[in-house]
């Protein structure tokens, strides 16, 4: 290092000091909340287990799968694992993309519900979660981003770390847990149907009013679909393109977690439609975006998960699926019946494998962990964890061995007093 002068060093040193020359974090981290109630759950349940050592606790509150991939997948998984064993079939980088078999049987697996879109408008990813965070970064830093309350976190505090105006859709009771539409005008609009926490599914008739709305506000709605798999009643939208003009004004994320079992896998999908319009751009450019978003940033999904993902598309592979979906849906039936026979109160849990209970008397979400803890040794996850909005109810997760469920949906009832 050559010299330098005193009195530059001393300049140079007075710059650092008051911040000038350091770097500095993104303060709208400040802005969300911290992991608050997952740790705090975490916190309650460790005291508990302290105080009353030897006590089995039973859990309903995590979204996480538990039973074992399908055959067909793990055949799948394990061929990508012997291609890649082989010189002959080895394969580095893919396509960021995704590969085109992929893309090709997704375009398949909509056409077969009547939805036609070419492979290229099919972007597979490492799941839906890091897409719904990414996909904000193609639109505009000063487009307003509608959110539910209770929301899935992700589609909240990823806007309010990219610096985008949040505004809240309310999910109420007396409108069957539907979104109200957004009260100021919002140019991006994240749905999650059927919806976590709640466990509700929009209609064609409650989503249509989100396309109408954005067609005429030209606002993108990004559609989550992740539990689509687990809506029954043929009536309901398994997809937000089942309502007519969809492709103009939608994206649509998706993910193998829920469907597959994949949640450790990781592998997802984001269908974004060359007809989708926005602001001052021709048709396409919203693709084309993505696109570079993509090959800028992503190397593409695990080759290995991709074969396991075109095994899960398979037809033996879809029809071992849904009995995986099945299982968990007979656990959410347990759960619901269970509950509502003790006179409880309780929403979805038919098309989707969450059941959103409401907070018995006037307690809070948290008095009623506390309570459901202590005196059925039943962990659950408050409403609060959601947003504001989720105050006053509780969510029980669907996800769990059977065995696991009947005995914490027993101990509920024997044990919780009301
Ligand atoms: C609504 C919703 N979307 C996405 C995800 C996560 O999907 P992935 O595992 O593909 O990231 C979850 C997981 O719980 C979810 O509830």
């Amino acid at each position: 290092m050559g010299f330098i002068q005193p009195r530059l060093l001393r300049r140079r040193l007075l710059a650092t000091t008051k911040g000038k020359t350091m770097a500095t974090i993104n303060t709208n981290y400040n802005k969300v909340a911290s992991a608050y109630v997952f740790s705090e759950i975490g916190k309650r349940v460790k005291a508990f287990i302290e105080k009353n050592p030897g006590v089995e606790i039973m859990r309903l509150g995590i979204g996480n799968t538990t039973e074992a991939l399908t055959p067909t997948v793990v055949e799948g998984l394990m061929e990508g694992v012997k291609k890649l064993a082989d010189t002959k079939t080895y394969t580095g980088y893919g396509d960021e993309q995704g590969d085109s078999r992929l893309r090709k049987e997704l375009a398949a697996f909509y056409e077969n519900r009547g939805i036609s879109f070419e492979p290229e408008e099919i972007f597979i990813s490492d799941g839906a979660k890091p897409d719904s965070a990414n996909i904000s970064s193609i639109f505009g830093s000063d487009n307003i981003v509608a959110v539910t309350d209770p929301v899935y976190p992700v589609y909240s505090d990823s806007n309010v770390i990219a610096g985008k105006k949040v505004v809240y859709m309310e999910c109420k009771e007396e409108n069957g847990f539907a979104p109200t539409l957004p009260k100021e005008k919002a140019d991006l609009i994240f749905i999650c149907s059927p919806n976590n926490p709640i466990g509700t599914v929009l209609t064609k008739k409650q989503l249509k009013a989100f396309v109408d709305y954005a067609k005429k506000e030209k606002a993108v709605i990004i559609f989550d679909a992740a539990y689509a798999e687990y809506i029954s009643d043929k009536n309901l939208p398994r997809s937000i393109y089942e309502i007519p003009g969809a492709k103009s004004c939608a994206v649509e994320i998706n993910s193998f977690s829920k469907l597959a079992g994949f949640t450790g896998v990781r592998l997802g999908w984001t269908v974004v439609p060359m007809d989708l319009v926005v602001e001052g751009e021709e048709k396409g450019k919203v693709n084309s975006l993505w696109n570079r978003r993509q090959t800028t940033m992503f190397n593409g999904a695990s080759n290995i998960v991709q074969e396991g993902g075109l095994a899960v598309l398979s037809k033996k592979g879809q029809k071992e699926c849904k009995k995986m979906v099945g299982y968990y849906m007979n656990n959410a039936k347990i759960i619901k019946r269970g509950i509502s026979k003790m006179g409880l109160k309780a929403f979805g849990g038919e098309n989707a494998p969450y059941i959103w209970l409401k907070v018995p008397g006037n307690m809070s979400s948290w008095e009623f962990f506390d309570k459901l803890l202590k005196e059925a040794q039943v962990v659950g996850t408050p409403g609060t964890a959601f947003g504001q909005g989720g105050e006053g109810y509780f969510r029980l997760s669907a996800f769990g061995h059977k065995e696991n469920i009947e005995e914490a949906v027993k101990s509920i009832q024997k044990n919780l007093k009301l």
